[in-house]
This record gives structure tokens, C-alpha cells and sequence, in this order.
């Protein structure tokens, strides 16, 4: 039975929303060549195309705003949020970027050498594109159980340690730059990683001399998911929970846009290393701007400062991931298969098995996110053989192990009706599923296709 956990706050402001018809979505979508990364947001009812910068930052963090330090060097917001990542991670150095992809553009450059290997449980995509700048290769060594979207197992996101040993092993300690631990695992399905998995591999990066860092993006959810998960951490504070984690790391880099509850922001976090420090400050300048603001306005980091702390108040934790469980389990009553247990940030709706009469090389994940809109008005994405890039040497269409539909729920924003309507919509696109048709790419760019290709229904 689906059970959801009342919002440990009320609404002060609203953002009104339109309501359209189907027919003004059909004309909306076509007009957008059928990408969702087209449609104006004024066209969409609910928004679930991330959760990352779509947050609503609380009446504090509006308050902290107001009183942002705008100095170009040395701003006491700075400071302020210096002082909370010491607090909060047990770190000693950061570094604020503007965000996620900004703290990988400036670190991975500085671990990982040409021809080298990236390896992680699953690199995000631009994760995955920076290592590929650094002319290195990323490899993603996700445990099994990832890819059975049935198989009920606590922590999914896990890194495959015995494969990892076996890899070190095969290729050579020194010709792996770093190892990636992405928590929670987001392409997984925002599947959580164990303490115990954590523990172990950072284990393993210290008995053969590689730097582990962790891609700190849903670190809050991760943490919560051990206090209910894992056992010995029930009684453990999510704080707690969270400086041990990152005890099992040599840095971050961190997309505050998610769990930092701001709308705009990332971070580098170096546990103690002051030469990568002095690295990463010098690339810093070039590239975002002064070290104390990195890419960031000083009412940003002020916002961010208070929003990491809000972020860990497990009232809060619970309700956030009562409400994507809540989702899930509608959706499974409904008859609609999902990536499960349900992740912490969205539903990642099995597309494969919704659609086994569309072939991956007519995207049943983008299918179905499109007959989502044109039935209720949301806007989710494919993440499946569409968004993957055409194979470099072949041109040809790659196939996708996983044919994800995915729809994000950002932090405080939708209530429990809104969920029941994101769910019955999905319920109804399931029940007339046989009559949904596949699509086809009518122009593509030659890289990162899925944010402005063209596509047209087949048939
Ligand atoms: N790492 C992870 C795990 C992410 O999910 C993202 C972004 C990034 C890094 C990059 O951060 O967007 O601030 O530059 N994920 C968003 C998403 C875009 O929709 O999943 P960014």
C-alpha cells in the first residue's frame, strides 16, 4: 500500500501553474520536433525533467539572500560555507564552482592523465565527458543486481568490488587515474551505495595508491538510505552518516543544484591534499573566477551554506524519499514496471517492458516520456538508447542495456496530489500502451544529441 509522509513544512508562496488541453499538447510538442528540451516550460503542467536547480529554497535560505557578501574577494559567505563543508563533510579545502559539471572540469584534469582509466559504479554523463577531455576512459562497474529492474535489492547503486579488484589488476594500478564512487548512483536509477561498499573500495584505492573521489550530487539521500537500509545505522545521525561516507573518499566534486537545495551552485571538497588544492585553485581562476566566489554570487553561497544543513534534517530526508516510494509504489500497483526498490530522486519508469513492440532504435523510453505529456501534461526524459550518441566509428545507433523513462521530482516543490496525477497518467500511457508508436531522428548534432536532435512519430 502506497503510504506518503506528510510535508514537514507549509507553502508561503506559490507559483501558479497552466493547465492545457490535449490538443494544445499535441500542437506544443510537435512544434518542439517531439524533444522535450524544446518545449517552453510554459507548455508543461509538471516539470520532471530534473531535480537538479529546480528546488524551493526555504524562508531561510530567501533571508540568507538578502544578506549575501558581494565581495570580490574574501566574502564572508565564502567563509560561511567554508566553514560548513569542514562541518558537515570533515574536509578542509573547497572550492565553489558554479556547478557539477564546472568542479569535474577543473579536477579530473588534475587526476586523470591521457590513456588512462576512469572507473566508477556509474559515471554520469558529464562525468563521463570530462574523463573522455582528459583523453581517458571511463568505465562503469555497477554491481549486477542494477540491471534486473525486478530484483529487490537495498543498495543498487554498488560498486562491483571483485570486479574492480580484477580490473586493477588486469590493467595496471597505475594506469587507473581514479576511481568514481556517484552517490546516490543516478543513471542506476538514483540507487543508493552501502556504507559497507563505500568502505571497501576505498579500501582497495588505498592498497593500490589510487585516488577515490565520490560525486557527492544526492550525498543527503544516500546517507538516509543507510540510515534505513543498512544495518548498525538506524540509530546513527544523518550527519553521522554523511562525514563517515566521505571519510571513504580523497575528494569531491558536487552539484549543489540537488541536495545543496539551491537552484545554482557546485563544490570541490579536498580532504587534506594542499598540492591538488593549489591545483585546482589555479584552474579555478581561468575558468570561473576569483577562488572565493568560483562562478558564484556571494548570496549563492550563502543560500548554499544554509541549504547543505536542511538538506541532512532527516524530518526532512524522510519525507523526500517517502515521497519518490510513495510514486513507486502507486506506480507498481498500477501495473507500471519501474526501477525498484524506488530510487531517491525519481522513478525511472522500465520503458522496455512498457513498450516491447517499439525496438531500441525507435526509443521506447522517449515514447513513452512523449505520450506522457500528451496525456497529463509532464515533462519526464529518455534515458535509454536515444539519449546515447551514434557509435563514434560506425555512425551506427548504439542499443541501451536499459530503456529508462525518467521523471525527477525536485525538493519541495510537488504535493501528493501532483503525484497522483503524474501516477495516473502513468497508469493510463501503460494501459493503452499497445497503441503508442515508436519515433525516428530526423537531424541530430554530432554530439549530445538528445538536447536538440529532431524526431518524428514512425508510421
Ligand atoms: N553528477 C551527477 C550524479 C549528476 O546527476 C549531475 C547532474 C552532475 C554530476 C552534473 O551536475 O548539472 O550541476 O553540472 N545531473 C542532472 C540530472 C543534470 O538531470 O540528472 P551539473
Amino acid at each position: 500500500m502506497s503510504n506518503y509522509i506528510t510535508e514537514p513544512f507549509r507553502i508561503k508562496m506559490v507559483e501558479p501553474l497552466r493547465v492545457t488541453t490535449r490538443e494544445q499538447r499535441e500542437s506544443a510538442i510537435k512544434n518542439a520536433n517531439y524533444n522535450m528540451f524544446a518545449l517552453p516550460s510554459k507548455e508543461v503542467y509538471i516539470d520532471l525533467l530534473t531535480d537538479s536547480g529546480t528546488n524551493a529554497m526555504s524562508d531561510t535560505q530567501w533571508a540568507g539572500i538578502m544578506v549575501g557578501d558581494e565581495s570580490y574577494a574574501g566574502a564572508s559567505s565564502y567563509y560561511k560555507l567554508r566553514d560548513a563543508i569542514r562541518d558537515i563533510f570533515g574536509y578542509r579545502y573547497m572550492q565553489p564552482v558554479h556547478q557539477g559539471r564546472a568542479a569535474e572540469k577543473i579536477l579530473y584534469p588534475c587526476l586523470l592523465k591521457a590513456g588512462q582509466y576512469s572507473v566508477s559504479n556509474m559515471h554520469f554523463d558529464t562525468t563521463r565527458g570530462h574523463v573522455g577531455l582528459c583523453k581517458a576512459k571511463p568505465v562503469d562497474l555497477v554491481v549486477a543486481e542494477a540491471r534486473d529492474t525486478e530484483a529487490n535489492y537495498p543498495f543498487k547503486g554498488n560498486m562491483d568490488v571483485e570486479k574492480l579488484e580484477k580490473f586493477i589488476i588486469e590493467k595496471g594500478a597505475e594506469n587507473i587515474g581514479v576511481i568514481v564512487m556517484t552517490i546516490t548512483n543516478n543513471s542506476a536509477g538514483g540507487q543508493p551505495v552501502s556504507m559497507q561498499n563505500l568502505r571497501e573500495t576505498f579500501a582497495l584505492a588505498k592498497q593500490y595508491g589510487i585516488v577515490l573521489n565520490i560525486d557527492a550530487a544526492r550525498f543527503a539521500e544516500n546517507a538516509m538510505f543507510i540510515k534505513e537500509r543498512e544495518e548498525g545505522y538506524a540509530d546513527h545521525s544523518i550527519v553521522e552518516i554523511t562525514r563517515e561516507m566521505f571519510s571513504y573518499a580523497d575528494s569531491f566534486t558536487m552539484s549543489a543544484k540537488k541536495d545543496g537545495i539551491v537552484n545554482m551552485g557546485g563544490i570541490i571538497g579536498i580532504k587534506e591534499d594542499s598540492d591538488l588544492f593549489t591545483k585546482v585553485q589555479a584552474l579555478t581562476v581561468p575558468y570561473e573566477g576569483f577562488v572565493t566566489y568560483g562562478g558564484l554570487a556571494g548570496r549563492d553561497m550563502e543560500a548554499l551554506a544554509i541549504g547543505l544543513y536542511e538538506a541532512l534534517e532527516e524530518d526532512y530526508l524522510a519525507y523526500r524519499l517517502g515521497q519518490i516510494r510513495y510514486l513507486g509504489d502507486k506506480l507498481r500497483e498500477g501495473g507500471v514496471p519501474i526501477q525498484y526498490p524506488t530510487g531517491g530522486h525519481a522513478v525511472f519508469v522500465d520503458a522496455k517492458r512498457v513498450l516491447p513492440h517499439i525496438p531500441y532504435y525507435e526509443y521506447p523510453g522517449q515514447a513513452l516520456v512523449i505520450e506522457a505529456y500528451l496525456e497529463g501534461g509532464i515533462r519526464g526524459c529518455d534515458i535509454g538508447s536515444y539519449m546515447l550518441d551514434p557509435d563514434p566509428e560506425t555512425g551506427k545507433q548504439m542499443e541501451a542495456e536499459m530503456e529508462f523513462a525518467r521523471f525527477c521530482i525536485p525538493r519541495r516543490v510537488y504535493t501528493q496530489s501532483h503525484l497522483d496525477h503524474i501516477a495516473n497518467t502513468l497508469i493510463s500511457v501503460k494501459e493503452n500502451a499497445d497503441s503508442l508508436k515508436g519515433y525516428r531522428i530526423v537531424w541530430q548534432p554530432e554530439v549530445l544529441r538528445h538536447f536538440t536532435a529532431k524526431l518524428e512519430p514512425v508510421g
